[in-house]
Protein backbone atom coordinates (compact mmCIF):
# COMPACT_ATOMS: atom_id res chain seq x y z
CA UNK A 1 0.00 0.00 0.00
CA UNK A 2 1.31 3.40 -1.12
CA UNK A 3 1.38 5.68 1.95
CA UNK A 4 1.35 9.09 1.41
CA UNK A 5 2.14 12.00 4.36
CA UNK A 6 0.12 15.30 4.35
CA UNK A 7 0.42 18.57 6.35
CA UNK A 8 -2.17 20.67 6.71
CA UNK A 9 -1.94 24.24 7.62
CA UNK A 10 -4.67 26.00 9.20
CA UNK A 11 -7.19 24.11 11.38
CA UNK A 12 -9.88 26.82 11.01
CA UNK A 13 -13.18 26.28 8.62
CA UNK A 14 -11.12 24.23 5.43
CA UNK A 15 -8.72 22.76 7.57
CA UNK A 16 -11.25 21.46 9.98
CA UNK A 17 -13.64 20.28 7.40
CA UNK A 18 -10.44 18.54 5.48
CA UNK A 19 -9.62 16.77 8.30
CA UNK A 20 -12.93 15.17 9.54
CA UNK A 21 -13.00 14.08 5.94
CA UNK A 22 -9.76 12.40 5.90
CA UNK A 23 -10.17 10.98 9.08
CA UNK A 24 -13.77 9.54 8.75
CA UNK A 25 -12.79 8.20 4.51
CA UNK A 26 -9.33 7.10 5.56
CA UNK A 27 -10.15 3.21 5.21
CA UNK A 28 -12.60 3.73 1.59
CA UNK A 29 -9.68 5.89 0.26
CA UNK A 30 -7.33 2.82 1.18
CA UNK A 31 -9.35 0.70 -0.36
CA UNK A 32 -10.55 2.43 -3.55
CA UNK A 33 -7.55 4.77 -4.56
CA UNK A 34 -4.84 2.52 -2.84
CA UNK A 35 -3.30 5.59 -0.73
CA UNK A 36 -2.64 5.62 2.97
CA UNK A 37 -3.05 9.19 3.52
CA UNK A 38 -1.64 9.43 7.32
CA UNK A 39 -1.70 13.72 8.58
CA UNK A 40 2.01 14.43 9.81
CA UNK A 41 1.84 17.91 10.98
CA UNK A 42 -0.76 20.56 10.89
CA UNK A 43 0.55 23.78 11.65
CA UNK A 44 -2.11 25.94 13.67
CA UNK A 45 -1.47 28.59 16.60
CA UNK A 46 -4.73 27.90 18.54
CA UNK A 47 -3.92 24.18 20.07
CA UNK A 48 -8.17 24.39 21.35
CA UNK A 49 -9.35 23.51 17.86
CA UNK A 50 -7.16 20.66 17.06
CA UNK A 51 -8.36 19.57 20.83
CA UNK A 52 -11.81 20.21 19.53
CA UNK A 53 -11.14 17.97 16.52
CA UNK A 54 -9.19 14.80 18.57
CA UNK A 55 -5.98 15.67 16.81
CA UNK A 56 -2.94 14.18 18.21
CA UNK A 57 -1.51 17.46 20.71
CA UNK A 58 1.96 16.25 19.25
CA UNK A 59 1.61 17.02 15.51
CA UNK A 60 0.38 20.46 15.91
CA UNK A 61 3.16 23.40 15.85
CA UNK A 62 4.01 26.57 14.11
CA UNK A 63 6.98 25.55 12.66
CA UNK A 64 6.90 24.78 8.65
CA UNK A 65 10.55 23.79 8.59
CA UNK A 66 9.28 20.41 10.62
CA UNK A 67 6.93 19.83 7.80
CA UNK A 68 9.94 20.95 4.80
CA UNK A 69 12.57 18.44 6.62
CA UNK A 70 10.11 16.19 6.85
CA UNK A 71 10.63 12.80 4.01
CA UNK A 72 7.87 11.65 4.57
CA UNK A 73 5.58 14.39 3.40
CA UNK A 74 4.42 14.32 0.11
CA UNK A 75 1.42 16.97 0.12
CA UNK A 76 0.83 20.22 1.84
CA UNK A 77 -2.46 21.44 2.03
CA UNK A 78 -2.96 25.15 2.63
CA UNK A 79 -5.86 26.76 4.42
CA UNK A 80 -4.62 29.84 6.23
CA UNK A 81 -5.73 32.65 3.55
CA UNK A 82 -4.32 35.43 2.68
CA UNK A 83 -0.67 36.09 1.21
CA UNK A 84 1.51 35.84 3.61
CA UNK A 85 2.60 33.48 5.41
CA UNK A 86 0.85 31.04 2.90
CA UNK A 87 3.12 32.27 0.08
CA UNK A 88 6.29 32.05 1.58
CA UNK A 89 5.64 28.61 3.17
CA UNK A 90 4.10 27.34 0.08
CA UNK A 91 6.94 28.17 -2.05
CA UNK A 92 8.98 26.32 0.57
CA UNK A 93 7.54 23.30 0.23
CA UNK A 94 7.56 23.23 -3.57
CA UNK A 95 10.84 23.75 -3.92
CA UNK A 96 11.83 20.91 -1.15
CA UNK A 97 9.45 18.80 -3.98
CA UNK A 98 6.16 18.76 -1.79
CA UNK A 99 3.28 18.90 -3.75
CA UNK A 100 0.49 21.95 -2.53
CA UNK A 101 -3.00 21.88 -2.79
CA UNK A 102 -4.54 24.95 -1.24
CA UNK A 103 -8.04 26.75 -1.04
CA UNK A 104 -6.54 30.19 -1.05
CA UNK A 105 -8.18 32.12 -4.12
CA UNK A 106 -6.51 35.54 -3.43
CA UNK A 107 -2.62 33.76 -3.19
CA UNK A 108 -3.65 31.86 -6.42
CA UNK A 109 -4.85 34.38 -8.65
CA UNK A 110 -2.64 36.78 -7.62
CA UNK A 111 0.85 34.89 -7.24
CA UNK A 112 0.13 31.54 -9.57
CA UNK A 113 3.18 32.68 -11.32
CA UNK A 114 5.51 32.32 -8.42
CA UNK A 115 4.25 29.22 -7.11
CA UNK A 116 4.24 27.49 -10.78
CA UNK A 117 7.91 28.46 -10.85
CA UNK A 118 8.82 27.11 -7.40
CA UNK A 119 6.55 23.96 -8.44
CA UNK A 120 8.30 23.23 -11.67
CA UNK A 121 11.58 23.87 -9.93
CA UNK A 122 11.01 21.65 -7.16
CA UNK A 123 9.07 19.02 -9.92
CA UNK A 124 6.01 19.20 -7.64
CA UNK A 125 1.99 19.45 -8.42
CA UNK A 126 -0.03 22.59 -7.61
CA UNK A 127 -3.70 21.79 -7.04
CA UNK A 128 -6.41 24.28 -6.51
CA UNK A 129 -9.78 22.98 -7.01
CA UNK A 130 -10.84 24.34 -3.76
CA UNK A 131 -9.96 27.45 -4.49
CA UNK A 132 -13.26 28.30 -6.84
CA UNK A 133 -16.73 27.32 -6.17
CA UNK A 134 -15.93 25.40 -2.71
CA UNK A 135 -16.72 21.56 -3.22
CA UNK A 136 -17.67 21.95 -6.97
CA UNK A 137 -15.16 20.25 -9.43
CA UNK A 138 -14.83 23.31 -11.99
CA UNK A 139 -11.72 23.00 -12.28
CA UNK A 140 -11.09 19.50 -13.10
CA UNK A 141 -13.92 20.11 -15.44
CA UNK A 142 -11.82 22.80 -17.67
CA UNK A 143 -8.56 21.13 -17.19
CA UNK A 144 -9.61 17.26 -18.00
CA UNK A 145 -12.83 17.37 -19.17
CA UNK A 146 -13.05 20.47 -21.71
CA UNK A 147 -10.16 19.75 -24.19
CA UNK A 148 -12.14 18.81 -27.53
CA UNK A 149 -13.82 22.57 -27.31
CA UNK A 150 -13.00 25.97 -27.66
CA UNK A 151 -14.37 27.48 -24.42
CA UNK A 152 -16.70 30.47 -25.51
CA UNK A 153 -18.35 32.11 -22.15
CA UNK A 154 -18.48 31.37 -18.58
CA UNK A 155 -20.97 32.39 -16.31
CA UNK A 156 -21.97 31.98 -12.81
CA UNK A 157 -22.58 32.45 -9.17
CA UNK A 158 -19.13 31.63 -7.46
CA UNK A 159 -19.23 32.89 -4.09
CA UNK A 160 -21.51 31.59 -0.94
CA UNK A 161 -21.50 34.57 1.22
CA UNK A 162 -22.81 37.18 -1.22
CA UNK A 163 -25.65 34.38 -2.95
CA UNK A 164 -27.10 33.80 0.98
CA UNK A 165 -27.30 37.71 1.41
CA UNK A 166 -28.82 38.17 -1.47
CA UNK A 167 -31.46 35.22 -1.35
CA UNK A 168 -32.75 36.20 2.03
CA UNK A 169 -33.28 39.59 1.11
CA UNK A 170 -35.56 38.64 -1.60
CA UNK A 171 -37.24 35.82 0.25
CA UNK A 172 -37.55 36.57 3.38
CA UNK A 173 -36.87 40.36 3.57
CA UNK A 174 -33.85 40.01 5.83
CA UNK A 175 -31.50 42.54 6.41
CA UNK A 176 -28.49 42.79 4.89
CA UNK A 177 -26.05 43.36 8.30
CA UNK A 178 -27.82 40.32 9.62
CA UNK A 179 -27.52 38.03 7.46
CA UNK A 180 -24.17 38.59 6.48
CA UNK A 181 -23.42 38.23 10.22
CA UNK A 182 -25.24 34.87 9.99
CA UNK A 183 -22.87 33.81 6.62
CA UNK A 184 -20.21 34.73 9.22
CA UNK A 185 -21.32 32.55 11.61
CA UNK A 186 -21.93 29.19 9.06
CA UNK A 187 -18.28 29.65 8.00
CA UNK A 188 -19.15 31.14 4.68
CA UNK A 189 -17.64 34.32 4.57
CA UNK A 190 -13.69 35.69 4.38
CA UNK A 191 -11.67 36.41 7.27
CA UNK A 192 -12.07 40.34 6.18
CA UNK A 193 -15.74 39.93 5.00
CA UNK A 194 -15.13 42.92 2.48
CA UNK A 195 -13.48 40.34 0.17
CA UNK A 196 -17.39 38.94 -0.19
CA UNK A 197 -19.28 41.88 -0.18
CA UNK A 198 -17.43 43.87 -2.53
CA UNK A 199 -16.88 41.38 -5.19
CA UNK A 200 -12.92 41.03 -4.52
CA UNK A 201 -13.08 37.21 -3.77
CA UNK A 202 -15.37 36.47 -7.30
CA UNK A 203 -12.68 38.35 -9.32
CA UNK A 204 -9.98 35.88 -8.00
CA UNK A 205 -12.04 33.34 -8.59
CA UNK A 206 -12.83 34.20 -12.27
CA UNK A 207 -9.30 35.24 -12.48
CA UNK A 208 -8.51 31.41 -12.28
CA UNK A 209 -11.73 30.13 -13.86
CA UNK A 210 -11.37 32.14 -17.09
CA UNK A 211 -7.40 31.47 -17.13
CA UNK A 212 -8.16 28.27 -17.24
CA UNK A 213 -11.01 28.36 -19.55
CA UNK A 214 -9.32 30.38 -22.00
CA UNK A 215 -6.06 29.35 -21.83
CA UNK A 216 -4.31 32.83 -21.49
CA UNK A 217 -4.14 34.83 -18.45
CA UNK A 218 -6.71 37.01 -17.04
CA UNK A 219 -5.14 38.83 -14.32
CA UNK A 220 -7.16 39.84 -11.26
CA UNK A 221 -6.86 43.92 -12.35
CA UNK A 222 -8.10 43.13 -15.48
CA UNK A 223 -11.01 42.17 -14.11
CA UNK A 224 -14.11 44.92 -13.38
CA UNK A 225 -15.94 44.65 -10.06
CA UNK A 226 -18.55 45.91 -8.66
CA UNK A 227 -20.05 44.65 -4.72
CA UNK A 228 -23.35 44.49 -3.52
CA UNK A 229 -22.68 47.11 -0.91
CA UNK A 230 -24.96 49.18 -3.01
CA UNK A 231 -27.91 46.82 -3.39
CA UNK A 232 -31.32 48.17 -1.95
CA UNK A 233 -34.44 46.12 -0.64
CA UNK A 234 -36.16 48.72 -3.29
CA UNK A 235 -34.30 47.43 -6.36
CA UNK A 236 -34.75 44.01 -5.42
CA UNK A 237 -38.69 44.66 -5.06
CA UNK A 238 -38.71 46.78 -8.45
CA UNK A 239 -36.88 43.83 -10.18
CA UNK A 240 -39.35 41.21 -8.98
CA UNK A 241 -42.09 43.38 -10.40
CA UNK A 242 -40.02 43.30 -13.55
CA UNK A 243 -39.68 39.31 -13.28
CA UNK A 244 -36.09 39.44 -12.16
CA UNK A 245 -34.15 37.78 -9.68
CA UNK A 246 -30.86 39.66 -8.18
CA UNK A 247 -27.61 37.92 -8.02
CA UNK A 248 -23.72 39.14 -7.91
CA UNK A 249 -22.67 37.42 -11.37
CA UNK A 250 -19.05 36.53 -12.38
CA UNK A 251 -18.58 36.77 -16.20
CA UNK A 252 -16.31 36.11 -19.05
CA UNK A 253 -16.66 35.59 -22.60
CA UNK A 254 -14.47 35.59 -25.53
CA UNK A 255 -15.80 38.22 -28.09
CA UNK A 256 -13.64 37.98 -30.79
CA UNK A 257 -10.14 38.93 -30.03
CA UNK A 258 -11.02 40.37 -27.01
CA UNK A 259 -11.79 39.02 -23.59
CA UNK A 260 -14.43 40.56 -21.10
CA UNK A 261 -14.08 39.60 -17.33
CA UNK A 262 -16.76 41.46 -14.98
CA UNK A 263 -17.92 40.86 -11.32
CA UNK A 264 -20.87 42.96 -10.71
CA UNK A 265 -24.57 42.56 -9.45
CA UNK A 266 -26.90 41.84 -11.77
CA UNK A 267 -30.66 40.98 -12.56
CA UNK A 268 -31.63 37.49 -14.59
CA UNK A 269 -35.15 36.74 -15.67
CA UNK A 270 -36.57 34.25 -12.65
CA UNK A 271 -36.75 31.56 -15.52
CA UNK A 272 -32.63 31.53 -15.98
CA UNK A 273 -31.36 28.34 -14.35
CA UNK A 274 -28.77 30.73 -11.92
CA UNK A 275 -32.20 32.52 -11.07
CA UNK A 276 -32.92 29.13 -8.63
CA UNK A 277 -29.42 29.20 -7.36
CA UNK A 278 -30.11 29.86 -3.69
CA UNK A 279 -27.88 30.20 -0.44
CA UNK A 280 -24.55 29.23 -0.15
CA UNK A 281 -25.01 27.42 -3.45
CA UNK A 282 -23.41 28.42 -6.48
CA UNK A 283 -23.40 27.36 -10.17
CA UNK A 284 -21.31 28.47 -13.27
CA UNK A 285 -22.88 27.95 -17.07
CA UNK A 286 -19.81 27.12 -19.31
CA UNK A 287 -20.72 27.31 -23.42
CA UNK A 288 -18.27 25.31 -25.38
CA UNK A 289 -18.39 25.25 -29.28
CA UNK A 290 -18.91 21.50 -29.36
CA UNK A 291 -20.28 20.47 -26.16
CA UNK A 292 -22.52 23.64 -26.09
CA UNK A 293 -24.13 24.48 -22.70
CA UNK A 294 -22.86 22.77 -19.31
CA UNK A 295 -23.69 23.98 -15.67
CA UNK A 296 -22.64 22.55 -12.61
CA UNK A 297 -24.00 23.27 -9.50
CA UNK A 298 -23.44 22.83 -5.83
CA UNK A 299 -22.02 24.30 -2.41
CA UNK A 300 -20.10 26.96 -2.60
CA UNK A 301 -18.64 27.56 0.54
CA UNK A 302 -18.72 25.68 3.56
CA UNK A 303 -16.43 23.11 5.73
CA UNK A 304 -17.27 20.08 4.48
CA UNK A 305 -18.26 20.93 0.90
CA UNK A 306 -14.99 22.69 0.94
CA UNK A 307 -12.96 19.74 2.71
CA UNK A 308 -14.32 17.39 -0.35
CA UNK A 309 -12.66 19.60 -2.96
CA UNK A 310 -9.10 19.70 -0.92
CA UNK A 311 -9.40 15.97 -0.28
CA UNK A 312 -9.93 14.87 -3.89
CA UNK A 313 -7.35 16.84 -4.95
CA UNK A 314 -5.13 15.27 -2.29
CA UNK A 315 -5.76 11.79 -3.26
CA UNK A 316 -5.27 12.98 -7.11
CA UNK A 317 -1.58 14.53 -5.86
CA UNK A 318 -1.18 10.94 -4.52
CA UNK A 319 -2.09 8.92 -7.44
CA UNK A 320 -1.37 10.80 -10.83
CA UNK A 321 2.74 10.78 -11.03
CA UNK A 322 3.31 13.70 -13.32
CA UNK A 323 2.32 17.12 -12.13
CA UNK A 324 0.46 19.10 -15.10
CA UNK A 325 1.52 23.19 -15.27
CA UNK A 326 -0.46 25.63 -17.46
CA UNK A 327 0.44 25.92 -21.08
CA UNK A 328 -0.16 29.76 -21.12
CA UNK A 329 1.99 32.32 -20.23
CA UNK A 330 1.48 32.53 -16.73
CA UNK A 331 2.19 35.75 -16.43
CA UNK A 332 0.50 39.35 -14.61
CA UNK A 333 2.25 41.62 -16.76
CA UNK A 334 -0.15 41.09 -19.81
CA UNK A 335 -1.20 43.31 -22.45
CA UNK A 336 -4.07 45.61 -21.19
CA UNK A 337 -5.27 45.36 -24.55
CA UNK A 338 -6.91 42.09 -24.69
CA UNK A 339 -9.63 42.80 -21.99
CA UNK A 340 -12.58 44.93 -23.50
CA UNK A 341 -13.87 47.47 -20.59
CA UNK A 342 -16.81 49.20 -22.57
CA UNK A 343 -19.20 46.03 -21.88
CA UNK A 344 -22.65 46.11 -23.97
CA UNK A 345 -25.44 45.15 -21.68
CA UNK A 346 -28.93 45.83 -20.97
CA UNK A 347 -29.60 48.11 -18.03
CA UNK A 348 -32.48 48.73 -14.74
CA UNK A 349 -32.08 52.11 -13.75
CA UNK A 350 -33.78 53.74 -10.48
CA UNK A 351 -34.36 57.80 -10.36
CA UNK A 352 -36.11 59.94 -8.18
CA UNK A 353 -37.13 62.90 -9.81
CA UNK A 354 -39.75 66.16 -9.45
CA UNK A 355 -43.30 65.14 -9.93
CA UNK A 356 -44.28 67.92 -12.74
CA UNK A 357 -45.16 68.17 -16.55
CA UNK A 358 -41.55 67.61 -18.90
CA UNK A 359 -39.55 65.74 -16.55
CA UNK A 360 -40.21 62.41 -18.83
CA UNK A 361 -39.61 64.05 -21.95
CA UNK A 362 -36.24 65.52 -20.52
CA UNK A 363 -35.17 62.27 -19.72
CA UNK A 364 -35.69 60.26 -22.33
CA UNK A 365 -34.44 63.11 -24.46
CA UNK A 366 -31.16 62.64 -23.11
CA UNK A 367 -31.14 58.76 -23.57
CA UNK A 368 -32.26 59.54 -27.53
CA UNK A 369 -29.42 61.99 -27.80
CA UNK A 370 -26.81 58.92 -26.61
CA UNK A 371 -28.30 56.63 -28.60
CA UNK A 372 -29.91 54.52 -26.00
CA UNK A 373 -32.70 53.04 -26.11
CA UNK A 374 -35.52 52.50 -23.24
CA UNK A 375 -37.51 49.36 -23.56
CA UNK A 376 -39.75 49.91 -20.43
CA UNK A 377 -40.73 52.40 -18.12
CA UNK A 378 -42.41 52.32 -14.80
CA UNK A 379 -43.41 55.72 -12.82
CA UNK A 380 -44.33 55.99 -8.91
CA UNK A 381 -45.83 58.76 -8.04
CA UNK A 382 -45.78 59.54 -4.08
CA UNK A 383 -45.67 62.93 -2.03
CA UNK A 384 -42.42 63.96 -2.30
CA UNK A 385 -41.97 63.37 -5.65
CA UNK A 386 -41.84 60.31 -8.05
CA UNK A 387 -39.76 57.11 -8.75
CA UNK A 388 -38.81 56.31 -12.20
CA UNK A 389 -37.60 52.87 -13.18
CA UNK A 390 -36.20 52.35 -16.59
CA UNK A 391 -35.23 49.72 -18.59
CA UNK A 392 -32.46 49.69 -21.05
CA UNK A 393 -32.05 48.02 -24.29
CA UNK A 394 -28.87 46.60 -24.94
CA UNK A 395 -26.26 49.38 -24.83
CA UNK A 396 -22.68 50.52 -24.80
CA UNK A 397 -22.02 50.97 -20.78
CA UNK A 398 -19.98 54.33 -22.16
CA UNK A 399 -23.19 55.03 -23.62
CA UNK A 400 -25.42 54.75 -20.51
CA UNK A 401 -23.17 56.67 -18.29
CA UNK A 402 -22.66 59.39 -20.44
CA UNK A 403 -26.56 59.44 -20.55
CA UNK A 404 -26.17 59.80 -16.39
CA UNK A 405 -23.67 61.99 -16.13
CA UNK A 406 -25.86 64.41 -17.82
CA UNK A 407 -29.76 63.49 -16.56
CA UNK A 408 -28.07 63.79 -12.61
CA UNK A 409 -27.35 67.07 -13.77
CA UNK A 410 -31.31 68.23 -14.78
CA UNK A 411 -32.90 69.70 -11.89
CA UNK A 412 -36.06 67.60 -11.89
CA UNK A 413 -33.86 64.44 -11.00
CA UNK A 414 -33.20 64.39 -7.29
CA UNK A 415 -30.92 60.86 -7.70
CA UNK A 416 -30.05 58.53 -9.33
CA UNK A 417 -30.93 55.65 -7.24
CA UNK A 418 -30.06 52.16 -8.81
CA UNK A 419 -27.79 51.37 -12.13
CA UNK A 420 -28.14 47.08 -12.18
CA UNK A 421 -27.27 45.56 -15.46
CA UNK A 422 -29.69 42.90 -16.98
CA UNK A 423 -28.44 39.63 -18.00
CA UNK A 424 -30.45 36.73 -20.11
P1 LIG B 1 -10.42 30.32 8.93
O1 LIG B 1 -10.10 31.67 9.40
O2 LIG B 1 -11.59 29.62 9.47
O3 LIG B 1 -9.16 29.36 9.13
C1 LIG B 1 -7.83 29.75 8.96
C2 LIG B 1 -7.03 29.06 10.03
O4 LIG B 1 -5.64 29.18 9.77
C3 LIG B 1 -7.29 29.69 11.40
O5 LIG B 1 -7.44 28.67 12.36
C4 LIG B 1 -6.02 30.50 11.61
O6 LIG B 1 -5.71 30.67 12.97
C5 LIG B 1 -5.00 29.62 10.94
N1 LIG B 1 -3.80 30.37 10.60
C6 LIG B 1 -3.73 31.41 9.74
N2 LIG B 1 -2.47 31.83 9.64
C7 LIG B 1 -1.73 31.06 10.45
C8 LIG B 1 -0.34 31.01 10.79
N3 LIG B 1 0.53 31.85 10.27
N4 LIG B 1 0.08 30.07 11.67
C9 LIG B 1 -0.80 29.20 12.22
N5 LIG B 1 -2.14 29.19 11.95
C10 LIG B 1 -2.59 30.12 11.07
O7 LIG B 1 -10.52 30.42 7.34
P2 LIG B 1 -11.26 29.42 6.35
O8 LIG B 1 -10.98 28.02 6.71
O9 LIG B 1 -12.66 29.85 6.16
O10 LIG B 1 -10.53 29.79 4.96
C11 LIG B 1 -9.21 29.38 4.73
C12 LIG B 1 -8.88 29.55 3.25
O11 LIG B 1 -9.80 28.77 2.49
C13 LIG B 1 -9.01 30.98 2.73
O12 LIG B 1 -8.04 31.16 1.74
C14 LIG B 1 -10.40 31.00 2.10
O13 LIG B 1 -10.50 31.95 1.09
C15 LIG B 1 -10.47 29.61 1.54
N6 LIG B 1 -11.80 29.08 1.33
C16 LIG B 1 -12.74 29.15 2.34
C17 LIG B 1 -13.97 28.59 2.18
C18 LIG B 1 -15.01 28.64 3.24
O14 LIG B 1 -16.15 28.22 2.97
N7 LIG B 1 -14.70 29.12 4.44
C19 LIG B 1 -14.33 27.91 0.91
C20 LIG B 1 -13.28 27.89 -0.07
C21 LIG B 1 -12.07 28.46 0.14
P3 LIG B 1 -6.18 32.06 13.69
O15 LIG B 1 -7.68 31.92 13.84
O16 LIG B 1 -5.43 32.00 14.97
O17 LIG B 1 -5.79 33.19 12.79
N1 LIG C 1 -16.07 33.34 1.20
C1 LIG C 1 -16.20 32.44 0.13
C2 LIG C 1 -17.63 32.42 -0.34
C3 LIG C 1 -15.77 31.07 0.54
O1 LIG C 1 -18.50 32.92 0.39
O2 LIG C 1 -17.90 31.93 -1.42
C4 LIG C 1 -15.75 30.08 -0.61
O3 LIG C 1 -14.76 30.40 -1.53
Amino acid sequence: MKKIGVALLGLGTVGGGTYRILKANHDRIMENDGVDIEVRHIIERDVKKAEALGVDPAIVGCDIDKVVQDDKVQIVAEFFGGIEPAKTFLIKCLLAGKSIVTANKELFSKHWDELEAAAKKGGAGLYFEASCVGGVPIIRTLTDSMQGNNILSLMGIVNGTTNFILSKMADEGSDYAETLKEAQNLGYAEANPSADVDGFDSTYKLSILSSLAFRTKVPVPCIYREGIGKVSKDDIAYGKRFGYTLKLLAIAKQNGDKIEARVHPAFIPNDHPLASVKGSFNAVHIVGDNVGDIMLYGRGAGDLPTGSAIVSDIVYAATKAEPKYTSFDNRNDVSTEKFSTDFECKYYIRMSVADEAGVLAKISGVFAKNNVSISTMVQDVAADGAKLIFLLHKTKESAVNASLREIESLSCVKSIDGIIRVEE
